[in-house]
């Protein structure tokens, strides 16, 4: 993917751009920030883990997945010593209200099957509006090292997205991720409108 050229709206399909407000807030509340973006990172090497443990039979996804366990806690420790060297303290962790609705979407009930795709869904949208956020972190912030140490994480959550994409297609028809992806934009989009902006928390 062309980092340079990514279009949030359309590459990664996103229906409503962060509010701008969102940037300046994030910059007067680094320690917060940072703080949420830890846990942020801990919680996708988690689901990670999840996943291979609950679809231990697909073969692709437990090969695929299992460096990026390593990777995303690769991203929390960066996070952790950037807290660190600001003599800056890591937080508790705090309700992750933006991944709670996205849980609410999911299809409960059915088989195994039928639930994977949503678990692929989900964790594809969370990489593409982390990867919109930290852009914007990349393209917004005043001071310059903060904004070359978002770049890195906006390109890995750039190829975690298209990853996640690829596995759902790996295991389900085209058009049916098609669908169902469409569906959970839209429903992205809703969640979007109604958050408050904070800039204690990366979504
Ligand atoms: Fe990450
Ligand atoms: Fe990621």
């Amino acid at each position: 993917m062309d980092i340079e050229n990514i279009d949030v709206k359309n590459i990664l399909g996103l229906q409503l751009p962060t509010d701008p407000r969102w940037i300046n807030l994030a910059e007067m509340q680094l320690e917060e920030i940072l703080t949420d973006h830890a846990y942020c990172e801990q919680k996708a090497a988690t689901t990670c883990i999840t996943l291979i443990q609950k679809y231990s039979d697909k073969e692709k996804l437990v090969i695929e997945l299992s460096p990026i366990v390593t990777e995303e806690w690769g991203h929390f420790r960066l996070v952790l010593a950037e807290l660190h060297k600001r003599k800056l303290q890591l937080g508790k962790q705090r309700k992750d209200v933006y991944v709670n609705k996205l849980i609410d979407f999911q299809h409960k009930g059915g088989s195994p099957e039928e639930r994977m795709l949503d678990h692929l869904l989900t964790m594809a949208l969370i990489e593409a509006r982390s990867c919109e956020r930290f852009k914007r972190l990349s393209e917004g912030l005043n001071d310059v090292y903060m904004r070359n140490f978002y770049r890195r994480f906006m390109e890995s959550e750039a190829g975690h997205y298209t990853l996640f994409i690829e596995l759902a297609d790996t295991y389900y028809k085209k058009e049916v991720v098609r669908k169902r992806w469409k569906e959970w934009l839209v429903y992205e989009k809703g969640i979007m409108k109604e958050m408050e902006v904070r800039g204690d928390r990366i979504h």
